[in-house]
């Protein structure tokens, strides 16, 4: 058996602080094999840093993924060159990395696990948001090439606005991947559940941060941002901070899904 921890979209520093601590408890309650955390949002609500990669890395965690927020810290941009376990959505047009630094897979031996392969895969949905090359079939190539390398042990990070395109996401990887975990609402969705192919999924695992808050941010400057339909600075907000995880039980022979568990804690 082979268990995965992964947490939503962390938030700031509410959400750092809140999966910091997440992370010590998880260890010792569920002692996961494979450590996922999206940190699209944790630099103030905008990309992530390098310092704060080499700080999640350091608790633990095997892969990072991001979404649409990858880029908004410049400085990051040397580590998506640099550190493959720190992924961006692999749908971009420029696979090679020359243009679009990174990757949005990576392949990983789990320390618990030794000899076992392990692929992560970062996809970001097309509606709502940016119209980057299509996440279904830039994906099943991927799926497709690590099923021919007897890699059957898939985790996919499908990062989207539209539950519609992420639930056929899912559906469309049914009895392929492991699990297809959503991200980037920030709101958790209780439709977890083992599809009957073997494949664990929910549409959104949900925010890391402060859940007193507009998707993270403080209410008074969304508020204003409707109310005026005018540029606002966003703030993260502050207060008590909460975590969205999941834990997924697989069987890292077939790589089918056993179990899922859903959690919506605060810290
Ligand atoms: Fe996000
Ligand atoms: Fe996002």
């Amino acid at each position: 058996m082979i268990r995965y921890l992964y947490f939503g979209d962390v938030f700031g520093r509410p959400g750092r602080e809140a999966v910091e601590v997440a992370v010590d408890r998880f260890r010792k309650s569920h002692n996961p094999d494979v450590m996922i955390a999206n940190v699209e949002n944790a630099a103030h609500g905008k990309g992530v840093t390098p310092r704060m990669v080499e700080e999640f890395l350091s608790w633990g965690f095997d892969v990072l993924t991001t979404g649409n927020h990858a880029w908004d810290q410049g400085e990051i941009i040397d580590t998506f060159r640099n550190e493959p376990r720190l992924l961006r959505p692999l749908n971009y047009g420029d696979k090679s990395g020359m243009y679009t630094p990174g990757s949005g897979v990576v392949v990983i031996e789990p320390k618990s696990k030794p000899g076992l392969k392990v692929a992560v895969l970062l996809a970001m949905g097309r509606v709502f948001m940016d119209p980057l090359d299509c996440p279904f079939h830039c994906t099943n190539a991927e799926v497709e090439e690590l099923l021919g390398q007897g890699i059957n042990n898939i985790f996919i990070d499908f990062h989207g606005e539209a539950s519609s395109e992420k639930q056929a996401f899912t559906y469309f990887f049914e009895g392929r991947a492991t699990a297809v975990v959503g991200s980037h609402q920030h709101v958790q969705t209780a439709d977890e559940r083992i599809l009957p192919g073997g494949t664990a999924a929910i549409t959104d695992v949900g925010m890391c941060g402060v859940w007193d808050s507009v998707i993270g941010v403080k209410k008074e400057n969304s508020i204003r941002r409707f109310l005026s339909k005018m540029p606002q600075r966003f703030e993260p907000a502050e207060g008590p901070a909460g975590y969205g995880a999941i834990v997924i039980d697989a069987d890292e022979t077939t790589g089918r899904a056993i179990k899922i568990e859903r959690f919506r804690n605060w810290v």
